[in-house]
């Protein structure tokens, strides 16, 4: 199975976004986490500095939207040629619609729980997905504990997602780090968000490759 190691810059120098993305060449993408403080409460970058981050780098870039009526903005981030752009299923009124629009747009469309919403009542969505980004903290904040609870979630998630034969990938977010990393590729996931663990590192980038190795551990 291949691994993914995708940083998020939510803690990194936000003034000198450039510089901290050439930090991490190791890494498969960087993870940027769009907040409206209304979805979660907490406010951080919205499109236009998505678009300049888009014209300074040719990284591969994964948003994570939590923001509100997410169905009316994730279009725009695909439009200006993001690879990948999750929506969190909670915060949209047609994400069968959405996926179909992100995909259209020649994005990967992603589909992102909470901690706890579970995945079954989705599983009839998954062949329209690219990936499902299951949240391992609450949404809003970098530097959260893991949470344990949502392994057996994981496990759920990877064998629906066996079930329809499509190559989707499942993603973590929140607290991942070489201590709780091996258990979330235990369970099943391939793609690994870590912001803390990897900017709060003296090299960031020998920090992105240990969290692959301990991955494949
Ligand atoms: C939290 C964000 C995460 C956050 C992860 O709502 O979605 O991407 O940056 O940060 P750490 O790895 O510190 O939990
Ligand atoms: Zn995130």
């Amino acid at each position: 199975m291949t691994l993914r190691i995708t940083p998020s810059i939510l803690n990194a120098d936000l003034a000198n976004l450039s510089g901290e993305i050439a930090r991490i060449p190791s890494a498969d993408g960087v993870h940027i986490d769009v907040m409206d403080n209304r979805f979660v409460p907490n406010l951080t970058l919205g499109l236009p500095v998505v678009e300049c981050i888009r014209a300074s780098t040719t990284a591969f870039l994964d948003i994570h939207l939590m923001i509100a009526e997410v169905d009316r903005w994730a279009p725009g981030y695909a439009d200006a040629g993001c690879e990948s752009v999750t929506f969190h299923v909670e915060a949209s009124a047609a994400p069968i619609k959405l996926a179909r629009e992100l995909r259209s747009l020649g994005a990967r469309a992603s589909m992102a729980l909470k901690p706890a919403t579970p995945i079954e009542p989705y599983a009839d969505l998954l062949g329209e997905l690219d990936m499902v980004l299951l949240m391992t903290v609450e949404p809003g904040f970098g530097g959260q504990k893991f949470l344990d609870l949502v392994l057996p979630k994981i496990r759920r998630t990877r064998a629906l997602i066996a079930r329809t034969g499509g190559d989707i990938w499942l993603q973590v977010d929140g607290g991942v780090s070489v201590e709780t990393i091996e258990r979330c590729a235990e369970a099943g996931a391939d793609t690994f968000v870590a912001g803390s663990a990897v900017y709060s590192a003296e090299n960031p980038d020998a920090m992105v490759v240990a969290l692959r190795e301990q991955a494949i551990a």
